[in-house]
C-alpha cells in the first residue's frame, strides 16, 4: 500500500477540478461546477465535480469518487497505474519505484522459468515416460491438436524431475519455490510439486505461462492441484483459456467450473468457453471479462454446489452490468460428460434455449418479499411483470405466469392481463424512454443497481449513508457513534466497507480523505462515497437528524435478528409487522 506522505502530496498537487477539467468541459456553479458526463451519453450535465471534497459524482449514472478513481475510469487503467500517471504529470515520485525494476527482473526470469516447465511438461507428455497420460488423455477423448493448442503437459511420477531441470536451468531453490513450482522439504531437499499429474498451464492475455492447474492421474493428493498466487499469478484475475476465448467470434463467454469442461467445448467447437481457477467467481474477473462481452452464459456442474455458484456468480455479474444466462445441463453432471454423451450439436441446441435468468430473477423476488404480507405481495407482482414483459416467448410467459398464479394463489387469467398490458405500455414507452430514464435517475440512485440490500431497505442504507457521512465531518463523533452503532447495524456491503474503513482511520488520528480510501476500498465503495459527498456538499447533515438514523439502524437490527431466529410466534410475527408498517411511514 502507498504510505500517507505520499498519498497526500499527490492529492494536494493533483486538484480534481484541473485533472477534470483536461477531460470534461465544467462549468462553475457557485461552490460546485457541472458538466455533460464522460461515463455516459447525456445531453443536460449531471456530472458534478465538488472542491471543497475533492470528489466528482455524476447524478445520471452514478460514477464517483476522487482523482484517482477519475483517471482509473476515464483512462481505463489499473489503480496503481492511475496512480502513476497522475504522479507523473505532478512530477512526484512513487515510492519504490526504484524497488520496482528489481521485481520487474524476478518476474521475467519466473516467466521463462514456467516457460521452460510448460515444454518440460509437454514433452513429458509426448515422450517415453508418457504414454500412460496420452492414453488419459485420449480416453477422455481429447485429440492431439487440442492438446497442443492448450500446451497441456504431464508431470511424471518422478519427485525431482521438474526441480531438476530447472536447477540445471541456473534457477535457485528459492527461485523455483516462488514460483511454486518445487518445495524444500523437512531435510532441506527441493522437490516437485506437481506429481503424476496432467497439467494445464495458465496462459495470461500476452501468451505468458503464468502458473499450472494439475488434474490428478493416480490417487494420491487432491484431484486438481493449482499454483498459489505468485508475482506473476493472481488466480482472483485471471481465467483459463481467456487467451483464446479472446478471439472467438462469437459474442458470449461460457464459463464453466473446470478445466476439463473448458478443453471439451473447444474441442467441440465452442472456442468461447473459460474457467475460473479452483476458486468462485470474483469482481476483478467478471470485470476482466466485461472487456470482452456483455454477454456470459453461466453453464456450472448441475449438483447443488454448482447451483449455488452459479447464484453467486449471477450477482457478481449483475455487478458488473454482464447480461447472463444460465445453462441447465440434463443428464449429466458437467459440459464435459454432456458434450461427451449426447455431442456438440445438442450442446449448441441448449445454448440457443438458455434464455435468461429469468427463474434466477423469481427466485430474487421470493428471497425479497413476504408473499405473506399484502403489501409486499402487491410489490412482488408488480416486480413479476416487469420481469415477463422482457420475456419475448408468449410460451415461457405462460408457463411462468401459471406457475406464479399458483404459488401466490392469483388469478392466472387477471395476472397474464396485467403482463399483456404492461408488453403494450411498454412499447409506447420506448419512445418515450429519454424521459423516462430521467425519471428514475432521480428517484433511485444508479449505484443502487447490484446493491440488493440496498434495494431491500432502502431508508436503512440510506440512513447508513447519512451516518458515514456525518462521520466524515465531524470526527470528533467517532465515540459517540461506534459506541451505537456496529458494522453490523450498517446497511449494504459497501456502506459497511466504508465504515470500517473510515472508523478506523479516524481511530488511529487520521482524518478521512477520499484519495487513501480509494485504494483500499472497491471501486463500488468509493462511488458510493462519491455520492454522500455529494450530498454533504449540496444538504448536509445536522446533528439533530442522526439520531433517528442511530434508531432506525438499531431498531432494523433488532427485527433482523428476531427474523433469524426464524420460527416467530404469532404475537411477535405481528409486531413485527407492525414495526415495518411503521418504518414505511
Ligand atoms: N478443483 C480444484 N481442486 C480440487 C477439485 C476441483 O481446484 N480438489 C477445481 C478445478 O479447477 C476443477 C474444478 O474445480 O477443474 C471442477 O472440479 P470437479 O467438478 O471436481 O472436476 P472436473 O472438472 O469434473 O474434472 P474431471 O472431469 O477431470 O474429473
Ligand atoms: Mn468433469
Amino acid at each position: 500500500m502507498l504510505n500517507e506522505a505520499f498519498l497526500s502530496e499527490l492529492r494536494y498537487k493533483c486538484d480534481i477540478e484541473s485533472v477534470v477539467s483536461r477531460y470534461v468541459g465544467i462549468k462553475r456553479r457557485g461552490k460546485i461546477l457541472t458538466g455533460l458526463c464522460p461515463f455516459h451519453l447525456e445531453k443536460s450535465p449531471s456530472f458534478t465535480v465538488y472542491p471543497d471534497t475533492q470528489s466528482f459524482y455524476c447524478f445520471g449514472c452514478g460514477a464517483g469518487g476522487d482523482v484517482i478513481t477519475f483517471i482509473k475510469k476515464i483512462e481505463n487503467l489499473e489503480y496503481m497505474d492511475a496512480v502513476r500517471m497522475l504522479a507523473e504529470q505532478a512530477g512526484i515520485e512513487v515510492p519504490d519505484e526504484r524497488s520496482d525494476d528489481l521485481t520487474k527482473n524476478k518476474r521475467i526470469r519466473m516467466l521463462e522459468m514456467n516457460r521452460l516447465a510448460g515444454r518440460f511438461f509437454y514433452d513429458s507428455l509426448m515422450g517415453e515416460n508418457g504414454k500412460r497420460a496420452r492414453m488419459y488423455l485420449a480416453e477422455r477423448g481429447l485429440s492431439k491438436n487440442i492438446v497442443n493448442r492448450f500446451g497441456i503437459g504431464f508431470a511424471d511420477e518422478n519427485s525431482y524431475s521438474l526441480v531438476n531441470y530447472l536447477k540445471a536451468k541456473g534457477y535457485t531453490n528459492d527461485e523455483i519455490k516462488d514460483a511454486y513450482l518445487g518445495k524444500i522439504s523437512q531435510k532441506g531437499y527441493m522437490y516437485d510439486i506437481f506429481i503424476n499429474r496432467i497439467m494445464f498451464p495458465i496462459i495470461d492475455l500476452r501468451g505468458g505461462i503464468i502458473g499450472f492447474g494439475g488434474r490428478r492421474l493416480g490417487e494420491n493428493g487432491p484431484k486438481y492441484l493449482n499454483s498459489s498466487d505468485t508475482l506473476v499469478y493472481k488466480k482472483s484475475k485471471n481465467l483459463f483459456a481467456l487467451n483464446i476465448a479472446k478471439n472467438t467470434k462469437r459474442d458470449e463467454l461460457i464459463l464453466c467450473e473446470g478445466y476439463m469442461d473448458v478443453v471439451s467445448l473447444h474441442l467441440a467447437g465452442f472456442d468461447n468457453a473459460v474457467a475460473t481457477l479452483g476458486t468462485a467467481l470474483t469482481e476483478e474477473q467478471a470485470r476482466l471479462i466485461s472487456t470482452y462481452t456483455n454477454n456470459a452464459v453461466l453453464s456450472y456442474d448441475s449438483d447443488e454446489a454448482g447451483q449455488k455458484a452459479t447464484k453467486r456468480a449471477v450477482t457478481i455479474f449483475d455487478k458488473t452490468g454482464i447480461k447472463t444466462k444460465i445453462l441447465t445441463i440434463p443428464n449429466a453432471k458437467d459440459p464435459d460428460e454432456f458434450i461427451k454423451k449426447y455431442g456438440a450439436e445438442k450442446f449448441e441446441i441448449l445454448l440457443k434455449n438458455t434464455n435468461t435468468s429469468t427463474e434466477y430473477e423469481i427466485q430474487k423476488l421470493f428471497d425479497t418479499y413476504d408473499i405473506e404480507n399484502p403489501e409486499q405481495k402487491i410489490e412482488f407482482l408488480q416486480k413479476f411483470v416487469s420481469i415477463m414483459v422482457a420475456i419475448s416467448n408468449p410460451i415461457r410467459q405462460e408457463v411462468y405466469i401459471g406457475e406464479i398464479a399458483r404459488k401466490l394463489n392469483t388469478d392466472k387469467s387477471v395476472l397474464l392481463a396485467q403482463v399483456k398490458l404492461a408488453v403494450k405500455k411498454n412499447t409506447s414507452y420506448n419512445e418515450k424512454k429519454e424521459i423516462n430514464n430521467i425519471h428514475t435517475f432521480i428517484e433511485t440512485s444508479p449505484l443502487t443497481k447490484g446493491d440488493f440490500e440496498k434495494q431491500k431497505f432502502p431508508k436503512e442504507a440510506l440512513a447508513s449513508e447519512r451516518i458515514i457521512g456525518y462521520l466524515w465531518n465531524n470526527p470528533d463523533k467517532l465515540t459517540y457513534i461506534t459506541e451505537k452503532i456496529t458494522p453490523e447495524h450498517i446497511v449494504s456491503e459497501f456502506n459497511r466497507e466504508l465504515y470500517n474503513v473510515i472508523t478506523e482511520r479516524i481511530s488511529q488520528g487520521l482524518l478521512p480523505n477520499l484519495v487513501s480510501l480509494s485504494g483500499v476500498v472497491t471501486e463500488t465503495a468509493i462511488g458510493r462515497m462519491g455520492e454522500i459527498l455529494s450530498y454533504l456538499n449540496e444538504k448536509g447533515i445536522a446533528d439533530a437528524e442522526v439520531d433517528e438514523y442511530i434508531l432506525l439502524l438499531q431498531e432494523h437490527k433488532n427485527s433482523k435478528s428476531k427474523q433469524d431466529i426464524g420460527n416467530l410466534s404469532d404475537k411477535d410475527f405481528e409486531n413485527y409487522l407492525n414495526t415495518l408498517a411503521k418504518n414505511k411511514m
